[in-house]
Parts: C-alpha cells; sequence; structure tokens
C-alpha cells in the first residue's frame, strides 16, 4: 500500500465500507477478557490469539486498520513474520494506542487521560515500527452533576494536543473521546455529554490546526446507560446519534468509526447499519470494534490450538456483518 499522506491514510481505512478491528487491550485489560475463558494471560496467549484474528480470511475487505498495543507491535507471529507484515499483507493498515491511560482528577471520580510528556520520540519509534495512525482515549463518565465542565475541557484540550503531535509525525490520529454507557441514565443525558464532549473537541482541534481531514473520530454512539430500565430504541439510538454528530462534527472529516463500548455483537452493527440507511451525511460512517467484533471468536477459541479456525470464522463474520453495515446493507437474517 503506498500512501503518501494522511488524508490518503484516513480515506484507506474507511474505504469500501471497511472498519477497524481494535486490538490495543492493555494486558491487565486482556488479562479480564481472557480470564472470563479460563485462558491465562500469559506473552505467548496474547501474541497466538492476536495472531490468529490477524490471519482470519474476514480480514481482508472489511478490516482497513487494525489497533495494536505497545507488545504486539514489537512481536512475530509463530513462524517469524512480524505481526505489522501480518496485518499489511491482509490489506490492513497497523495503528497503534498511545495514551498512557487515565489519572483521577483531584478527590473525583473524574479522569484525565495522560501520555502528552515524550509522546514525540514514541511516535517516531511507532512509525519506524509501521504505524501509520494512532489512538487516544478520553474517559467520561455520566452521574450526579458529571460530566463537569473541567473534565470535558482538559480531555478535549489534551486530545487536540495529542492529534497536533501525531499529525507532525505523518500519521492519521483516531481522537476517541469515550462517554461511559456504565449507568442508569437515559439516552438525553447521553445525548447532552456527548454533543458537550464533540463541541468543545473541534473547537480545541481547529484552535490547535489539527488537519481536520487527517483526523478519525472514534466516538461511542448515543445510548441509554448500560443499567437503565427504559432503553432506547436501535432507530432511536441511530437517530439521536446522527443529530448529535451532524450538530457537532464537520463534513470534510473523512471517517467516523464508533467504538462498541459494552453493546452486544449484535447490537453494534445493528446501530451501525441503521444510521447508514438513515444516510444524508458526507462522513464514513463505521466501526472501531473491539469486544464487538471479538467477543465470539475469543468465546470460540477458549486458548486452544484446535478451536483456531471456528475462532476465526467467528471474526470474519462480524468483519463481514459490520462492513455491510457500514454500507447500511446488513439484515439480521444474516446472522443465521
Ligand atoms: P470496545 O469496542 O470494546 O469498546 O473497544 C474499542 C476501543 O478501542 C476502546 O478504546
Amino acid at each position: 500500500m503506498n500512501l503518501d499522506n494522511i488524508n490518503e491514510i484516513a480515506e484507506y481505512i474507511v474505504s469500501d465500507g471497511k472498519g477497524i478491528l481494535a486490538a490495543d487491550e492493555s494486558n491487565p485489560t486482556c488479562g479480564k477478557r481472557f480470564d472470563s475463558i479460563g485462558v491465562e494471560s500469559s506473552e505467548e496467549n496474547r501474541r497466538d490469539y492476536r495472531e490468529l484474528l490477524f490471519r482470519s480470511d474476514g480480514m481482508v475487505g472489511n478490516i482497513g486498520g487494525v489497533i495494536l498495543f505497545d507488545e504486539t507491535i514489537r512481536q512475530n507471529a509463530a513462524d517469524g513474520t512480524s505481526m505489522v507484515d501480518l496485518i499489511s499483507s491482509q490489506g490492513a493498515l497497523p495503528g497503534i494506542k498511545v495514551d498512557k491511560g487515565l489519572q483521577q482528577m483531584d478527590d473525583s471520580e473524574e479522569s484525565l487521560t495522560q501520555g502528552l510528556d515524550v509522546l514525540d520520540e514514541r511516535l517516531k519509534e511507532y512509525f519506524a515500527l509501521g504505524a501509520r495512525f494512532t489512538k487516544w482515549r478520553a474517559v467520561i463518565n455520566i452521574g450526579m452533576g458529571l460530566p463537569s465542565s473541567e473534565a470535558i475541557s482538559a480531555n478535549m484540550e489534551a486530545l487536540a494536543d495529542y492529534a497536533k503531535i501525531v499529525q507532525n509525525n505523518n500519521m492519521v490520529p483516531m481522537v476517541e473521546p469515550e462517554v461511559l454507557m456504565e449507568g442508569d441514565h437515559s439516552i438525553d443525558a447521553c445525548y447532552e455529554a456527548t454533543s458537550k464532549c464533540l463541541d468543545s473537541l473541534f473547537s480545541n482541534l481547529s484552535a490547535k490546526g489539527v488537519d481536520i481531514k487527517g483526523t478519525i473520530l472514534k466516538p461511542n454512539m448515543v445510548t441509554s446507560g448500560s443499567a437503565a430500565s427504559d432503553r432506547a430504541s436501535v432507530e432511536e439510538v441511530a437517530q439521536r446519534t446522527l443529530e448529535c454528530l451532524k450538530a457537532n462534527v464537520p463534513g470534510d472529516l473523512p471517517g467516523i468509526t464508533f467504538l462498541s463500548g459494552g453493546q452486544s455483537d449484535i447490537d453494534a452493527t445493528a446501530h451501525l447499519d441503521a444510521m447508514n440507511k438513515i444516510g444524508g451525511f458526507d462522513w464514513k460512517l463505521s466501526f472501531s470494534y473491539g469486544r464487538a467484533l471479538q467477543q465470539p471468536a475469543l468465546k470460540a477459541w477458549l486458548g486452544k490450538a484446535e478451536n483456531a479456525s471456528n475462532a476465526q470464522q467467528a471474526l470474519s463474520h462480524r468483519a463481514l456483518m459490520n462492513r455491510l453495515a457500514s454500507e447500511g446493507k446488513w439484515d439480521i437474517s444474516l446472522e443465521n
């Protein structure tokens, strides 16, 4: 792949319905996922699992980028091929999570994402290792009096600072302001928090001179809280999410790739499909799912080499279903 500038890189990742496989779980998060199937989170098991994902047939044509954790971008597959070369051979661009996680703000329940110091140096190394795009995740909570305007401003400013440094290193920044689904809040509360974050994010990106055409947004969808009793329908999630994006996101952004954030795999696909069926926007609307792409594969694998092919089929299926959803061509009957 010969992609000369950040605009071409961003457009390639979301071209023809393609989306992103988020496989950048930190070692503790990967530990939680492996605990759920009773597998030890050793370096070798993490390598074997991710290698089988990246070798899946369904990567080709459905996945335009893979987000990696620091350990994986330096790893080789069992036969000595680098993970980066493996991903590239499937037609996907390697990306890297570059934030250093969350730090609590004062005594509050809110956090500020860390990692701006020595970012420039780290990016130079990641570029040399083959990364062509990056991810930074800010986390915003909904609760009594939350989110505070301080948490929103500080996190959105950090996202813009990060994006500028990444573009200076010729890579595409994914900016991820995740309003968490955890809680019993209404879809209106999610809309309000998401809208405030996106408004602040795009003001900050513009103020810092970030090139929007070389940027990808990774937002949450506008949904009811995961513990809310009165849950919004697929149609309502699609409508409210589009309303929120149209009010806040410039039309020349090449791609919006949603996180799944704890939605079931089918819900994440159905919501994306519903938005693309409604249409009426210029960005590509696609996916950057972690759990919603990997969960069925993880359950099929169970840490056993003899289950690898079933796990690959499961990942390939979800990748195809989400590519179809990115084109508004998915239907529940395809899931059987
Ligand atoms: P989920 O799709 O599981 O939310 O993960 C995406 C991601 O990269 C979160 O930062």
